[in-house]
């Protein structure tokens, strides 16, 4: 660390070693791409060097967007950029639609390739569990995209909850969601089964699991019974796509827009949970973690992707007097949250890799939350409780 030199990233965290540049690839140049060329930017001790996009001509446009010279990006697939070994790549983000996690993760991994990987994990917990053998293989750092993570407010939640203020946790309940908000805004990615594979469930849902599992340090799931809808997305007139496109949306959607379901945990703990792409409703509820000595209220936000608007409240005893105690907003300094969100995102993934210490988002967790997303649409496709069992590794 001799060399290390005065730069630290725009949130003002740690100085940065910058004499090793990381060389980055970018699979995928959708719309979240964008959030991720943006925060590498402005890390000291980053070098884009190349992208790809299954469209032609795709990748191509958005690096020139960005004005960066010298990336390559004539690639028909991530297996052609990932098997240019001119690249040298020290590590990818993987920002495909939810069907196109798996594959460019696992082959990325095997590739000795350290790897970023967008939310939701994957589709089915089964192709998670390959994408967790291929990281143990590897030895490489995969990280999932989670940055509400990165939020010192969800940071809150977890320290309140592990502080022991509210004892024994027996009961949560949690979800959110929109009222007309089924993201298709830049075409049918998220809508159609062939790309997305899983809607509201995956999409928001993952958050809002995450906010209480991460919280209560991921307790195992055990048994699920599960409800997915899709009401909205397949009704023709639903007045949250554009006027031109409802028809055409409508056929396409092969999805759940609405989910619901009750989950066991060990521990003996409940969780309730409900997710909405579309109602009609203003919310499904504020997230509530109950426990023995105090519960807490977590006002509900569309979803959970960094966002805390309201005060939390605690609700205990002090000298056996019924009290409440509001938890203050946490304020980010220095502009737009999701910015900030997103460096601390691509810093703590950098960071990791760096310095080998373990992803900031790891598998290890997000598998019991894929296995619940898992767990909900195996279950109402059953229409019964199903146990959810998760491999060791
Ligand atoms: N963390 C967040 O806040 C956040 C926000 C939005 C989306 N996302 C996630 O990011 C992912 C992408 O979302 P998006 O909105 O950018 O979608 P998008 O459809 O706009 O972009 C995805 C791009 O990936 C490309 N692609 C797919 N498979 C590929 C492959 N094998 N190789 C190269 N390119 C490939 C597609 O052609 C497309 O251009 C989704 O899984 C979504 O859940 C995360």
């Amino acid at each position: 660390m001799s060399q290390l030199n005065s730069f630290t990233d725009r949130t003002g965290g740690a100085k940065i070693d910058t004499s090793k540049k990381m060389r980055i690839g970018i699979i995928g140049c959708g719309w979240i791409a964008n959030n991720h060329m943006e925060a590498y930017l402005a890390q000291p001790d980053v070098e884009i060097v190349a992208g790809c996009d299954l469209v032609p001509g795709k990748a191509e446009e958005f690096f020139k967007k960005y004005g960066i010279e010298g990336a390559k990006t004539d690639y028909a697939s991530h297996k052609e950029m990932i098997d240019d070994k001119s690249l040298a790549l020290d590590a990818v983000s993987i920002c495909t639609y939810n069907r196109q996690h798996a594959a460019p993760a696992i082959y990325a991994l095997d590739a000795g390739i350290n790897v970023l990987l967008e939310k939701p994990f994957t589709v089915t917990l089964d192709e998670a569990v390959e994408v967790m053998k291929a990281e143990k293989r590897s030895g490489k750092v995969l990280s999932i995209g989670f940055q509400p993570r990165m939020d010192a407010n969800m940071q809150q939640i977890k320290k309140i909850v592990q502080s022991g203020v509210l004892g024994d946790i027996y009961y949560i309940q949690t979800g959110g969601g929109r009222r007309r908000g089924i993201p298709a805004p830049f075409g049918t990615s998220f809508i159609a089964d062939e790309t997305a594979g899983i809607g509201a469930v995956g999409d928001i849902g993952c958050y809002s699991l995450d906010l209480v599992l991460n919280a209560l340090g991921y307790p195992k799931p055990l048994t699920v019974s599960g409800y997915t809808s899709s009401f909205f997305g397949k009704d023709p007139e639903y007045s949250g796509y554009a006027e031109d496109k409802r028809k055409a949306y409508a056929e396409k959607f092969g999805v759940d827009d609405f989910a619901a379901a009750f989950i066991r945990l060990e521990g003996g703990i409940v969780l309730d949970f409900r997710i909405a792409w579309a109602m009609n409703l203003d919310t499904p509820g504020d997230t509530i973690i109950m426990g023995t000595k105090g519960s807490l209220r977590i006002p509900s936000t569309e979803c959970w992707n960094g966002s805390v608007d309201k005060p939390m409240v605690i609700y205990h005893q002090v000298s056996g007097l019924d009290t409440q105690t509001e938890v203050p907003i946490i304020e980010t300094t220095g502009g737009d949250l999701l910015v900030y969100l997103f460096d601390r995102k691509i810093r703590t993934f950098l960071d990791a890799c760096k310095n080998g210490t373990p992803a900031p988002v790891p598998s290890s967790e997000i598998i019991y939350n894929q296995a619940i997303i898992d767990g909900i649409v195996k279950s109402a496709k059953l229409g019964r409780e199903v146990e959810i069992e998760v491999p060791e590794f």
